[in-house]
């Protein structure tokens, strides 16, 4: 990640002012741990462009990131070079604050045909005003687990799916959906140390699991399975997309 991330049309100054403003007017989401992060890694932010995945969400949802560089953005043009969008979409993990489901929405809109239906336990905000923008969008603050109904679906999408990878991958060749992933750089284990070479190892053995399985799951019915580069964080995330094979 790049300064170039960072929209240079607004100056630091009043993105930090529209920051603290945002954050006072909806302190009952906010803890005081992720107040601190994200006025803290604010400098880094518009430094080294550096942010995870709550303050980009935030940074997102307040214009600071330049949309010719958008993170969602380029995952969803990764997205469309494999997978329709004017079909019934769903995005596990969507995150505190939806962005990527967003942008999905405002092309469906301008297709005029398509829903995406968003679920995450700490799904926050905007629900009444995303609606109102996005009426083809719809929040669940949910955690899904394998029984979760999650119709109506057509493809499961899903950046750095996390903890919810292998479940993905289980739910959607269960119900014979299309997925579209991007595995993380965590090694879910108890206590990561980002720095540490083990985390790093732990991580690439995570992503080798998930890969294996959700190829032999797809070869097993017969469905198109391409790993597709993600490039974030320094590092080239793996996405995972998965589609049935069209009748001739
Ligand atoms: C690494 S974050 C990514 C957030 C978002 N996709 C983004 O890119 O900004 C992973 C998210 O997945 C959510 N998650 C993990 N397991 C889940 C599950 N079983 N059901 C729904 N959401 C889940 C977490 O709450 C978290 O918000």
């Amino acid at each position: 990640m790049s300064k170039e991330l960072f929209n240079k049309l607004l100056s630091p100054d009043q993105c930090f002012k529209k920051l603290l403003t945002f954050l006072i007017k909806n302190k009952q989401h906010f803890n005081y741990e992720q107040v601190v992060h994200l006025t803290s890694s604010f400098a880094r932010f518009i430094q080294e462009g550096y942010q995870t995945d709550l303050s980009l969400q935030v940074y997102d949802h307040l214009g600071f990131i330049n949309p010719n560089n958008n993170p969602y953005i380029q995952f969803l043009d990764i997205l469309k070079k494999k997978h329709r969008l004017d079909q019934d979409i769903v995005e596990i993990g969507g995150g505190e604050l939806p962005a990527f489901s967003k942008y999905i929405a405002r092309e469906q809109l301008k297709l005029g045909k398509g829903t995406i239906t968003v679920y995450d336990p700490y799904l926050e905000f905007n629900k009444r005003e995303l609606h109102y923008s996005y009426p083809n969008l719809r929040l669940v603050k949910k955690e899904i687990d394998l029984d979760s109904d999650l119709k109506p679906c057509d493809l499961i999408v899903s950046r750095f799916a996390c903890d919810a990878a292998e479940l993905i991958v289980e739910q959607a060749d269960e119900n014979d959906y299309d997925y579209f992933i991007s595995l993380c750089a965590c090694d879910h284990m108890p206590y990561p140390f980002l720095e540490n070479l083990e985390y790093l190892e732990d991580a690439r053995n995570y992503r080798e699991f998930i890969i294996n399985k959700s190829r032999a799951l797809a070869e097993r019915k017969n469905c198109d399975h391409h790993l597709l580069p993600y490039d974030m964080y320094n590092d080239v995330s793996p996405i995972i997309s998965v589609q049935k094979r069209l009748k001739k």
